[in-house]
């Protein structure tokens, strides 16, 4: 692979490679990996309370005394938790899971993406179920359902309606997936009314709480524990890498779907067991989550001075407000989107939010614009993520920024 030798001369995968990779660049949306700029300001990572960016995190698992034993911290887990990687620890680690975010049962994966793969593959075993999921669903739950190659089918973002009618022509139990808060879009699922609707068909409700778990609930537990006692829910995705500031997630849900996929969970049969470090990092996030009050407290009045500005730039409609959709959420995922009419040509779209996203990087803003396939062409978008550390001064840079930069790039075509 890195023949020195041959280095001039490109072997024939070489060549479909490096074809391939210009195709992509020829599209505009080349994806390049980047680290946030030294000194700039995050409103892109999904350390939404700041555990990450103030240290506190950092701080108590230093404090943690599993530290005292960093080469047992340090190690692997040695193989799949089904051979040889179950560690002692992360089965009462997962009852007091259970507990916190409501379930009778809990099975710890070494990521959220993990985690929806293994559930909708042992989900899909199940000959009698009707998979039905919200439009927007994370990619994570759409490869689930390709790899499970099983019959599924979306309705529309947060319709109600539509998802009954959907409901109504099943003829096998239902399964709704659902996210809590949507990863792009930042708006939230209507819950109560969705677990009503599945109740009513007999179904079960899997919600994927990566955006929300953290933050809503008692203590951080997310949306779902509130449902429990009404029934009719399936299964709680909590995913570690986003408030939690860590990594990592687990399932809770019932002990027998725990043991469905335990048995047939491709991501958790066939992958590595999580490591000590990553599961003595995730017992002290609950622990620094859970008393994280000042930190949500804190959250939420960013979101409220987001769209209290957001609210004002539009009472003040300027041309160039009136090129952009802002979105005003109650959650810290907003974005900025081009109106259709703005703009000619998908090229066109893609240049603006480049240019946009360009000029708050030069006055420190870290910003990242999100393009197809991640969402649909008309979507494409300036994904802002809100944090409790973003002070009001930086969001109203923010807001003024987009306004400077479309004026820029309108004044430039
Ligand atoms: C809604 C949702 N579910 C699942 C995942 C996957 O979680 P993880 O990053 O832990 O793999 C993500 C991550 O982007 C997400 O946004």
């Amino acid at each position: 692979m890195l023949d020195r030798e041959t280095k001039n001369t490109p072997a024939p995968l070489d060549a479909l490679v490096t074809e391939r990779l210009k195709a992509q660049e020829e599209t505009g949306v080349y994806r390049r990996l980047r680290a946030i700029p030294e000194g700039h300001v995050d409103f892109a990572s999904n350390d939404y309370l700041g555990l990450i960016q103030s240290g506190a995190l950092e701080a108590a698992f230093r404090a943690h005394p599993l530290h005292a034993h960093p080469h047992h911290v340090h190690s692997g887990a040695g193989g799949s938790r089904l051979i040889s990687g179950e560690l002692p620890e992360a089965a009462s680690f997962e009852r007091e899971l259970a507990e916190f975010h409501g379930g009778e049962s809990a099975l710890i994966f070494s990521s959220g993406y993990d985690a929806n793969l293994a559930l909708i593959t042992a989900l899909g075993q199940l000959g009698g179920v009707q998979m039905i999921y919200d439009e927007k669903i994370h990619a994570s739950m759409r490869d689930g359902f390709r790899l499970a190659r099983c019959r599924s089918a979306h309705f529309r973002h947060n319709s109600l309606r539509d998802l009954e009618a959907h409901l109504e022509r099943s003829e096998k139990i239902p399964l709704v997936f659902v996210e809590s808060t949507y990863s792009m879009d930042g708006d939230c699922a209507p819950l109560p009314e969705i677990q009503a609707l599945v109740l009513r068909f007999g179904g079960s409700l899997i919600i994927d709480e990566a955006h929300s778990t953290g933050i809503s609930g008692e203590m951080g537990c997310g949306r779902t524990s509130e449902l429990l006692g009404n029934g009719g829910i399936g299964a709680a995705i909590h995913t570690w890498g986003k408030a939690f500031g860590s990594q990592g997630a687990v399932v809770c849900c019932s002990s027998p779907l725990r043991e469905l996929m335990v048995n047939f969970g491709r991501s958790f049969i066939y992958t590595t067991g999580i490591s000590r470090l990553h599961l003595s990092g995730a017992r002290v996030a609950y622990r620094v989550i859970q008393q994280a009050e000042e930190a949500r407290r804190a959250l939420a009045q960013t979101i409220s001075t987001w769209n209290r500005e957001v609210a004002a730039a539009l009472s003040g409609a300027s041309s160039e407000v009136q090129a952009i959709e802002f979105s005003q959420n109650e959650s810290p995922i907003q974005y900025i989107r081009v109106r259709s009419e703005a703009v000619s040509s998908g090229e066109e779209r893609r240049t603006l939010l480049k240019g946009v996203a360009e000029h708050l990087l030069q006055d420190t803003l870290y910003v990242v614009p999100i393009f197809h396939p991640t969402v649909s062409h008309t979507e494409e978008m300036i994904r802002i993520s809100l944090h409790a550390f973003n002070s009001e001064d930086e969001v109203k840079r923010v807001l003024n920024g987009v306004q400077e930069g479309v004026r820029q790039e309108k004044n430039e075509t």
